[in-house]
């Protein structure tokens, strides 16, 4: 089984380099060039239409100057090979974006067995764990037996994940603004760190913003800067995760139908003071 799944990815990887293009008025962005280590988790910030998705995508496809922003990029220091291009087992990256949905009409285990290529006991016993996984991240459930058309988009993209993690065992990991699909984040990261994946999200969450260890921002079509967090913004990751937990306590008690009482506030207090 290893082995399968080990031939899925033959090339061990060990950086990716992006190199600069140009923003939407054709000018050289601004920076050499931006690498990703196993372990390394980087975020992608800037307004909406700012061209966090391009970048990514230039990523997913392996751009070799041949997309509209003009990027390249580079897996283990060299252009990427026909093969790794061509064939998405070889490929060391998986991209899930806000909309990825599956179409193919199967049942959760059948796309997973699927995906293993394999139906040993090891095979049931990596889809029992790839399920359990995707259910860390999710609060709606996930059985094997559930069709993957009638999985919500959270649930599409929490089962997504794990498949990524367990299966294809995919060194990056391209996450379009992950935080819309309501799963748990924190647990996600965590999984991530744990298996030591490269990792890049696109985000307009500022706890998942500075949480990563680098975060690109983005305008015009452009990097127009790559900032790495000093201690002082660190410092301010405690109390912004406090903020944040209370947001998600909050969003949990409107799902469930609740009203909102002063009682809920962080301390009793009014988040806007009257
Ligand atoms: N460097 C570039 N040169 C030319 N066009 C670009 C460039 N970068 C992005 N674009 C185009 O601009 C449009 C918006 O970009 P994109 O979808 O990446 O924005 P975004 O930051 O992801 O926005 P949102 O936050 O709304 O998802 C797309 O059509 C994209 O192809
Ligand atoms: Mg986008």
């Amino acid at each position: 089984m290893r082995a399968i799944i080990l031939s899925m990815c033959s090339e061990q990887f060990m950086e990716l380099t992006v190199l600069p293009g140009t923003n939407r008025c054709g000018e050289i962005e601004g920076f050499d060039r931006i690498t990703l280590h196993p372990g390394d988790t980087v975020s992608i910030v800037g307004s909406t239409g700012s061209g966090k998705s391009a970048f990514i995508n230039d990523i997913e496809v392996l751009a070799q100057g041949d997309t509209v922003t003009g990027r390249s990029i580079l897996i283990n220091g060299a252009p990427p090979s026909d093969e790794m291009v061509r064939d998405p087992a070889k490929k060391p990256i998986a991209l899930i974006t806000q909309n990825t949905r599956v179409i193919a009409d199967l049942t959760v285990c059948r796309f997973l067995a699927l995906h293993i290529r394999a139906r040993d006991t090891y095979a049931l016993e990596l889809i029992k764990r790839t399920v359990a996984l995707a259910n860390e991240f999710t609060g709606e459930k996930i059985s094997e037996s559930m069709r993957m058309t009638s999985l919500s988009g959270g649930q599409t993209r929490s089962l997504l994940i794990a498949d990524a993690i367990m299966i294809g065992q995919t060194p990056i990991l391209l996450l379009d603004e992950v935080e819309n699909a309501g799963i748990f984040k924190e647990k996600v990261i965590r999984c991530l760190k744990h298996y030591h994946k490269a990792v890049i999200f696109v985000t307009h969450d500022p706890l998942l913003a500075m949480i990563t260890d680098r975060r690109i921002v983005m305008k015009n079509g452009a990097v127009t800067g790559v900032i790495e967090p000093d201690g002082a913004e660190r410092e301010m990751v405690s109390h912004i995760a406090g903020i944040d937990a209370f947001l998600v306590e909050l969003r949990e008690r409107i799902r469930a139908g609740d009203l909102i009482r002063s009682d809920h506030l962080p301390g009793n207090k009014p988040l806007v003071p009257a």
